[in-house]
């Protein structure tokens, strides 16, 4: 008999969100099994806002930023009584599994579901890249290219006026836009929550530059370390360095998946539904070393390993973009 799989996007949304949930859905059917939507994250499955899904309706999907499935943020959801609510939905319109796709938080929400007996697997989607059991999450590399492609506009402004530009990026507990956009644009400095930053060797550095002859600076910024209009009061007390102060914000959430990320989300969709067939539950899906797998979401959310790889990189990248970029 025909299984019924279901899928939902909760918390922030990320380019390629769209591209999961089209694979997905082929996936399944393919399977000769049947789709269904889940539309507002786990609110909406809490209502009962689930409905069938066929091939045409993920049609032309990969290409659309945003996710047509909506999300929402529902707190209710780490109570008891919205876990209950959800499983009494899925009963009544007979669903067998569900993919999550979301952040660390919705996987809790994944998790919860998984150790009430309800098969349930996890996709990590979100921009800031840190989410443990993947080297990469669905959305990352879009948004550094789009802070990449305003950061490159910026330096020419910056240069032809001779300026110094802050630009906040998002990242809110992670550093990884900072770097990976940073590094492309040649930026001065990135300053990341994982790396505390000394205000004088900024401007050591920068003073530095201008005696061998830079006259412009490029500082990015993750917003998870201060805002951006923060940092560049900071840096004024310091000396005259004609600041102006960019905020990237949400457009980094938006916008046409890259090519890496529709094959990270159709791979990862893929992988998902076959975890599901294999009857596995409570594992969320990664690349690996370039390798699909999962891990049991409950050892990835605790695993100090992750962490301390993810650190050691981010510590390489930053160590990487002080070589390059300084003018020593
Ligand atoms: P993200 O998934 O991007 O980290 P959030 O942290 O906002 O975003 O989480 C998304 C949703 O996941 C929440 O709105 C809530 O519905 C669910 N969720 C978060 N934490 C828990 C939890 N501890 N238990 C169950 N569900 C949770
Ligand atoms: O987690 C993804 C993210 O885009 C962060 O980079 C940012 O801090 C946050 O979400 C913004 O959340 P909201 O859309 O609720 O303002």
């Amino acid at each position: 008999m025909a299984k019924k799989i279901a899928v939902l996007t909760s918390g922030g949304d990320a380019p390629g969100m769209n591209a999961a949930i089209r694979a997905i859905v082929r996936k399944i059917i393919f399977d000769g099994n049947e789709a269904y939507g889940v539309r507002y994250g786990f609110r909406g499955l809490a209502d009962g806002d689930i409905f069938q899904m066929t091939a045409a309706d993920v049609s032309t999907l990969s290409s659309r930023g945003g996710t047509i499935l909506f999300t929402a943020r529902y707190p209710e959801f780490a109570e008891e009584e919205g876990q209950l609510k959800a499983l009494e939905q899925l009963k009544r319109h007979e669903i067998d599994g569900l993919v999550v796709i979301g952040g660390d938080g919705s996987y809790q929400g994944a998790l919860a579901l998984s150790r009430r007996g309800f098969p349930t697997v996890g996709i990590p989607g979100t921009i800031d890249n840190d989410i443990p059991g993947t080297d990469f999450t669905i959305g990352f590399d879009t948004a550094c290219n789009t802070a990449l492609e305003a950061l490159d506009k910026l330096r020419d402004t910056a240069k032809s006026h001779m300026r110094t530009f802050v630009v906040e990026v998002m990242g809110r507990h992670a550093g990884d836009i900072a770097l990976w956009s940073g590094i492309g644009c040649g930026a001065d400095q990135v300053i990341i929550p994982e790396i505390n930053f000394d205000i004088q060797e900024v401007v050591d550095q920068i003073n530095q530059g201008r005696e061998k002859g830079k006259k412009h600076t490029l500082i990015v910024l993750a917003e998870g370390v201060m805002p951006g209009y923060k940092f560049a009061d900071l840096l004024d007390e310091y000396g005259n360095y004609h600041i102006r102060t960019t905020v990237l914000g949400h457009v980094q959430r938006g916008g046409s998946p890259s090519a890496k990320d529709r094959m990270l989300a159709t791979s990862l969709g893929h992988a998902a539904v076959e975890a599901l067939a294999k009857g596995q539950s409570g594992v969320c899906m990664g690349i690996v070393d370039n390798k699909i797998v999962y891990t049991d979401i409950e050892n990835a959310l605790e695993k100090k390993d992750d962490r301390q790889k993810r650190n050691t990189l981010n510590k390489y990248l930053y160590d990487l973009n002080q070589e390059t970029s300084v003018w020593s």
